[in-house]
């Protein structure tokens, strides 16, 4: 049965047109600070969310398409351990499973965004909760909440927030988790865009800690908020 495809139905990574001239993201030197594969499929979601013209609804399903790629790329730096199985055909197959214990902690409001998608990954995972608020004036942020697993101590936590600015946000999240006896090396901060300069005092202050991100950014404008950016996640995915 002899098909005849013509080359302009090849399947496969072709560009349409010539390759485009995409922005990729700032390469980072820190050894705990892991950037997505900057693929066309990664760099075609995060302009979608970045546009100010995408609604809201197209905003929260773009979002949750990278942030399962975030979620799925954290939980490769959890350990396995050896584990065999035998396949219905009767062979023996040589496989990992997960080892140890997970929860999820959300910086809220814009970090809860995150939880679904965590949840999709791991069915039943834990989560906690910490409530800081960046004040609108100074940047400063606000810690007024924390709930958290009573053994959270004894798990490796996801920490999920959308947006690295400052740092400043996550640095006290950190704080609040190192306070209940989790060490920097247990702890992975998920998040979606992230400054050069909150990478940098966060990867200095907390060297063991991994940082899983889809983008680091040019910078920070004159309000602190990461250019170009998507302006303010929380107000997009909750209200606008
Ligand atoms: C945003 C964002 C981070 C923080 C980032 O939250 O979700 O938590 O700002 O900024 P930073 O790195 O300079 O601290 P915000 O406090 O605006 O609250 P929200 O989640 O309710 O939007
Ligand atoms: N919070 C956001 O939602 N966006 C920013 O750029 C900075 C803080």
């Amino acid at each position: 049965n002899n098909v005849n495809v013509a080359p302009s139905a090849a399947i496969g990574p072709e560009y349409k047109h010539e390759k485009p001239n995409a922005t990729v993201s700032t390469e980072i030197q820190y050894p705990n600070v892991h950037i997505l594969p900057q693929t066309p499929q990664l760099i075609a979601l995060l302009t979608m969310i970045r546009d100010q013209n995408t609604p809201r609804g197209d905003f929260i399903f773009y979002s949750n398409r990278i942030i399962r790629l975030l979620v799925e790329e954290g939980l490769n730096h959890l350990p396995v351990v050896a584990h065999s199985v035998t396949a219905p055909t009767g062979r023996q197959y040589a496989g990992v499973k997960f080892e140890g214990k997970i929860c999820g902690v959300s910086i809220m409001r814009a970090g809860e965004a995150m939880e679904q998608g965590l949840r999709d990954c791991c069915r039943s995972v834990r989560i906690g909760k910490i409530l800081i608020q960046r004040d609108e004036e100074t940047c400063q942020p606000k810690l007024f909440y924390d709930k958290l697993p009573e053994d959270i101590a004894e798990r490796f936590v996801l920490l999920l927030d959308p947006m690295f600015a400052t740092g400043g946000s996550a640095t006290m999240a950190v704080e609040v988790l190192k306070s209940r006896g989790i060490p920097e090396d247990r702890i992975l901060f998920l998040n979606l865009i992230a400054s050069p300069q909150g990478i940098a005092q966060f990867a200095e202050r907390f060297p063991a800690l991994r940082v899983i991100t889809a983008f680091v950014d040019e910078g920070l404008d004159e309000h602190n908020y990461i250019i170009p950016g998507l302006g303010d996640f929380g107000d997009r995915f909750y209200c606008l």
